[in-house]
């Protein structure tokens, strides 16, 4: 039997800034889901990408005197290199400027005429170039944008409209089939009440935009950079052009996104699939918002956290946990390097690393380095600590709540290095009659280390390879996560290899 498909993605970013915080911080999310179906067997696509059309993108080629294409070559390149630091497990990485995608927001836009979803008319109104997006009509004489706060510009041009407002009704009846489409719930009511209070046809065309995907039946008319940008989910899987691939791959499973772009995402997106005949995706994530010491990041306050710089400090490992251990998936959190420091200096290097290395050292000292049978307890304590672990990491990822599935491994952590206080094996080692009753012991502080390399490796998957490198066990482990997280997959007789501290402490 062929193994179940797992789509998901991330937004794709705007080629205007280099990776901060906030984009890595989805990117990071989506990676550990990734990683994680991969190992419970899924057949798991992983997509992320560059938005690359639009006002936005334009002017920030115009400032600095180059094409937007030169610029967003050049731009991309800083994505390529963090996701490739930051390990990230992308499958595809899609660029709206490539012809696989430009070719379907055609193809899209053709649909939608030949449908009856478009009318031509003319748009007046406000708009925020930073956001891409309309404002709500107000009286107000100089509106500035609700969403980022920046002065809205006015708009005044011939327009195709996408008949939004035809969707209010089977929106509202696809959301009551699909109680989960959006997470987390209390953001599902909010959309839907929005949704409730009446939807306004949307301008989906510009004539005085350049930087877009032109259209193919009125090429005066150039795609609205919202369009082209979320056709991204589907033309990555073969949308009007591998029907067999499209097939499999889709509706996607999940999109996580921030939570100021699920408008587009819970309403536009599903709307227009729904025009174009498409089943919409399965879930909408939205997770919540960083601020770095209680302000927003801005360019203009240069505050951002960047990614490369943490990681250069604490380990990109270091980075990965804090930012989904911090808090939970959906609310927003405030950055602060002192909340970073002390979780690394307690969880990671107090707990987590100081098991793995005291169970190898010991391991050296008092069996060098050979693992032992079990012979007398095969089980114990820790046993029983992993039991339920499996189901509850399952329960916890299903949802997205990386912060809760970390809290339980780290229950399992604090239990083992309990164990230890609890067992001696340095007492045990001076006891002519206790050999074999350390023999028991080292050989389950073993597992537990195995049982945590697969357990952290959607989170940490660097630290994982270390953890299993260390322990003499092969690269990959080929059983589902269920199967090998069972108590008693450490093989005994082999050696372990005891390495550094996976995260040595730091000082202050
Ligand atoms: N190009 C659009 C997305 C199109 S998806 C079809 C876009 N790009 S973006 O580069 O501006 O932002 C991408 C993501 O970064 C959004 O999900 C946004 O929520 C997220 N973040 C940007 N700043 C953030 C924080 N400070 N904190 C958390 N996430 C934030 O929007």
């Amino acid at each position: 039997m062929s193994r179940p498909s797992y789509y998901l993605t991330t937004p794709i970013y705007y080629v205007t800034d280099r990776p901060h915080i906030g984009t890595t911080y989805t990117t990071i999310a989506a990676d550990a889901l990734a990683r994680y179906k991969r190992l419970c067997g899924y057949d798991t696509h992983f997509l992320t990408g560059t938005d690359e059309h639009g006002l936005k993108v334009q002017r920030a080629a115009q400032e600095r005197g180059v094409t937007p294409q030169a610029h967003a070559d050049e731009v991309v390149g800083h994505y390529h290199t963090a996701w490739k630091q930051l390990n990230i497990s992308h499958d595809d990485f899609i660029r709206t400027t490539e012809p696989r995608h430009e070719r379907v927001v055609q193809a899209a836009f053709q649909k939608l005429l030949d449908a009856g979803h478009l009318h031509l008319g003319e748009y007046k109104g406000w708009y925020c170039v930073s956001c891409e997006a309309f404002l709500k009509e107000t009286e107000d004489p100089s509106p500035k944008c609700p969403d980022c706060g920046r002065a809205a510009e006015w708009n005044s041009e011939a327009t195709y409209f996408f008949r939004l407002s035809r969707f209010q009704e089977p929106l509202l009846a696809f959301y009551e089939r699909n109680p989960g489409f959006v997470r987390p719930a209390y953001r599902f009511n909010e959309v839907r009440a929005r949704v409730k209070e009446g939807l306004r046809d949307l301008s989906v065309t510009r004539t005085t935009l350049e930087w877009a995907v032109p259209l193919p039946f009125d090429p005066k008319h150039r795609s609205y950079v919202w369009i082209d940008a979320l056709l991204n989910y589907a033309s990555a899987v073969g949308y009007a052009s591998d029907d067999a691939l499209f097939a499999r791959r889709w509706p996607a499973d999940a999109h996580l996104v921030g939570k100021d772009i699920l408008w587009f995402h819970a309403v536009i997106w599903p709307a227009l699939l729904m025009a174009l005949g498409v089943e919409p995706p399965k879930m909408v994530y939205a997770h919540g918002w960083w601020t770095h010491n209680g302000e927003k990041m801005s360019k203009s306050k240069n505050n951002f956290v960047r990614p490369e710089e943490v990681a250069a400090e604490y380990g990109v490992d270091a980075l990965r946990y804090f930012l989904l251990r911090e808090l939970p998936f959906g609310l927003d959190g405030d950055y602060r390097d002192a909340s970073m420091r002390q979780r690394y200096n307690s969880e990671l290097a107090g707990d987590f690393g100081n098991l793995v290395f005291r169970t190898l050292s010991m391991m050296d000292r008092y069996f060098g380095g050979v693992v032992p049978e079990p012979a007398t307890e095969p089980a114990g304590p820790l046993a029983e600590a992993s039991a339920g672990l499996y189901r509850d990491l399952e329960a916890a990822m299903s949802d997205l709540q990386y912060s809760k599935a970390l809290d339980r491994i780290w229950e399992f952590v604090r239990r083992a290095n309990q164990y230890v206080e609890e067992r001696k094996p340095w007492q045990l080692n001076k006891d002519p009659n206790g050999r074999e009753a350390l023999g028991c012991v080292m050989y389950h502080l073993a597992e537990a280390c195995r049982i945590l390399g697969l357990a952290v490796a959607p989170v940490m998957p660097a630290t994982a390879a270390s953890i299993r490198e260390q322990l003499g066990l092969p690269a990959e482990e080929t059983r589902s996560l269920q199967e090998a997280l069972a108590w008693g997959g450490m093989p005994w007789g082999g050696r372990v290899r005891r390495g550094e501290p996976l995260f040595p402490k730091k000082d202050g």
